[in-house]
């Protein structure tokens, strides 16, 4: 029996791991939940999985929870960032899924590593905050980062049984999101329910902007230097408008291994909490006869500057990283309340980025610093609203 315990339980990938779990009930167990506001879904799940242990964002909520009829006695519920932490690195924890949103996932994640736990790691802002950091931290506490993104689990599956040495490309695979084939003009008056509606996946409203912007592949990019040890050159994006094939390795032979499945994150989810075992899947199988034409294409980084920018930051490094994903966590915020604009989006980022002072080998603190400038920088930027050429 594994135990599991699941930072972000009531987000879209929280939700999915949950139904693998109730998939797989003879080897998996719900050791702790933690989640944000959402305090009746994190009361069902309670009800039905059964941890020892909860969190929720704050003491309010807590009370709120605490007062809810039919949980289980016993059951100790904890708030904030303590409150994570201690879920994170509990004696019992064999794995811990990193599922939070955002840079709120990073001191957790990185309590879980300093605990000693697995992590099955879908919170991808860690690695863009604290790549070098978390990674170090991992080889020395002998800690596996499992991938959790399909696109990193699909590289890590082509990897299994090769050598770093041996890798000469990694291939991301992007769909291309909801503007794939919109105008630059077009891109200007999109708005936020329109770049809600992914093509392929459904998940969170952030990643989902994400996606739409292309900082998500930006984002995993940074995610791919620091998981799979490969230089940034090494690294390329590929337009895949299926999802079918969620990303490529290519090796110094001239082979290339890519790994397909349906678009469905319980795959990706299943096979870190299994890994190196594969489970048996619920489905949806890939049907060959009945498969759409794989296509490929290059991305444009004109229309999605926003690939641009994380790649400027990889290249940078220090905390520029940092500074980028939290200028993106505003503006993204900032487009869904119509504060902003879409095409916006990559210049707050930009004038974030450019006015920053880079600290080259940061410690957690100088990065979680960057982050906070870089917040209050980015609101700074959309108040003023000065310098945009729309
Ligand atoms: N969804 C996908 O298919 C997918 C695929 C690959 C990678 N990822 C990555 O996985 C992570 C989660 O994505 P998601 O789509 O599942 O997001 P989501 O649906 O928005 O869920 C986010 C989870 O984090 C919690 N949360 C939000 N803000 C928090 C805070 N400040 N402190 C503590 N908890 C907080 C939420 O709690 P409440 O809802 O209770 O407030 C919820 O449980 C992201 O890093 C994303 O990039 C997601």
């Amino acid at each position: 029996m594994k135990n599991i315990a699941i930072l972000g339980s009531t987000g879209s990938i929280g939700v999915q791991a949950l139904e693998v779990i109730d998939f797989n009930r003879g080897r998996f167990r719900v050791t702790a939940l933690a989640a944000g506001g959402n305090v009746a879904l994190l009361r069902e799940q309670i009800v039905r999985f059964r941890p020892r242990i909860v969190a929720v964002i704050d003491e309010e909520r807590a009370r709120r929870l605490e007062s809810e009829p039919g949980l289980p006695r016993g059951l100790e519920i904890l708030s904030g960032l303590a409150g994570y932490n201690e879920i994170a690195s509990l004696r019992e924890n064999d794995l811990v899924l990193s599922a939070i949103v955002g840079a709120a996932g990073l001191v957790p994640t990185m309590t879980a590593v300093e605990a000693g736990k697995n992590v099955a790691l879908a919170n991808k802002e860690t690695l863009v905050m604290g790549g070098a950091l978390v990674m170090e931290k991992a080889a020395a506490k002998g800690v596996r980062i499992l991938p959790v993104d399909s696109e990193h689990s699909a590289i890590f599956q082509c990897l299994q049984g090769s050598r770093a040495e041996e890798i000469k490309r990694i291939i991301l695979t992007a769909s291309g999101g909801p503007f794939r084939t919109w105008t630059r003009e077009e891109l200007r008056r999109a708005r936020p329910d329109q770049a809600l509606r992914h093509p392929n996946w459904s998940m969170g409203r952030k990643i989902t902007i994400d996606s739409a912007t292309m900082m998500n592949k930006g984002l995993e990019i940074i995610e791919a230097r620091w998981l799979f040890a490969v230089n940034p050159e090494q690294i390329e994006v590929v337009v895949h408008p299926q999802s079918i094939v969620h990303s490529l390795v290519e090796f110094r032979d001239g082979s290339v291994l890519a790994q397909l499945g349906q678009p469905d994150m319980r795959l990706p989810i299943s096979y870190a909490f299994s890994w190196p075992e594969r489970l048996a899947g619920a489905g949806p199988f890939l049907d060959f006869r009945n498969i759409p034409a794989l296509e490929f294409h290059p991305p444009d980084a004109d229309r999605f500057p926003c690939l641009s920018l994380a790649a400027e930051a990889l290249r940078i490094g220090g905390t520029m990283p940092a500074v980028l994903n939290g200028a993106n966590e505003i503006a993204v915020q900032a487009f869904l309340e119509e504060k902003i604009l879409f095409t916006h989006i990559p210049q707050v980022i930009a004038a974030a980025m450019e006015s920053h002072r880079v600290v080259t080998s940061p410690t957690l603190r100088d990065i979680l610093g960057a982050d906070g400038e870089s917040r209050e920088r980015a609101v700074k930027i959309i108040e003023e609203r000065r310098d945009w050429s729309v």
